[in-house]
């Protein structure tokens, strides 16, 4: 579904990632680990065609990023969940869905119906419906942002730092939601601070440190990495 093949970029003069390459797999979940600063946001914008890579390849379903923009990535079959969430915050919960769902274009499906599933999958949020995103506490924010990713039924659902900021309480409910999605077959990429829990719900997972891709591997060999439990456990 996601295929990062040798990425460089910069920032001006600066270079950041250096030769990133990793994949998702269908129906695959994988986690993208690092410090702050390590690139992990740079990562998650070109993949989103956000941040032209200055070399390298990023393929998705097979077509090439750079070709599609980030309008066309929707349409391809991708949800994502930026840093912050930056819902609409003048728009309502519904009017926010409603946008990301014409971008995805996917054919067959009804907005409605798509809202009832969103709406069982997130209880919260049918009551919300008519209520200004700003308006949101941060945790039901971070449901929003979800529903929106999910909404247009894609194949590849990209997150970054999607629990920042959430209690503990809600960190659990948050992920046993991202649980059920994979346990649907949508392939995720799910970029994370807090490696424990997202190792424990990945198959595999990439430490990105200072703009370089340092150890990859299946979660439960990460888990008991040197590198990795010195920085996160
Ligand atoms: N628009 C930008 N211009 C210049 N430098 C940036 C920009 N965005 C991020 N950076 C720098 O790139 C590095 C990686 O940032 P980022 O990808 O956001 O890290 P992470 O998400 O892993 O915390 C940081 O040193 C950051 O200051
Ligand atoms: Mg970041």
């Amino acid at each position: 579904m996601l295929e990062m093949e040798r990425v460089c970029t910069s920032y001006g003069p600066v270079p950041m990632l250096r030769d990133v390459s990793l994949r998702v797999g269908e129906g695959e979940m994988v986690c993208l680990l690092g410090p702050n600063g390590a690139g992990k946001s740079t990562t998650f914008n070109a993949i989103c065609g956000l941040l032209p890579a200055d070399s390298g390849t990023i393929r998705i379903a097979g077509r090439d990023v750079k070709e599609a923009g980030p309008e066309r990535l929707a349409s391809l079959g991708v949800g994502f969940v930026p840093e912050g969430r930056r819902l609409f915050p003048t728009l309502t919960v519904r009017e926010n869905l409603r946008l990301a769902f014409d971008a995805a274009r996917n054919p067959g499906l009804d907005f409605e119906d798509r809202l009832a599933k969103m709406s069982a999958l997130f209880p919260r949020i049918e009551e919300r419906l008519g209520q200004g995103a700003g308006t949101m506490s941060g945790g039901e924010q971070a449901m929003v942002a979800l529903a929106r990713a999910l909404i247009g039924d894609p194949r590849l659902v990209v997150m970054d730092e999607p629990s920042l900021g959430l209690s503990p309480r809600l960190i659990s409910e948050y992920f046993q939601i991202v649980a059920r999605i994979r346990d649907e077959g949508k392939a995720v990429l799910l970029i994370e601070q807090n490696a424990e829990t997202a190792l424990s719900i990945a198959e595999r997972g990439y430490l990105l440190i200072r703009g370089q891709i340092a150890i990859s591997g299946a979660s439960e060999t990460l888990l008991k990495d040197d590198t990795i439990r010195h920085l996160y456990l």
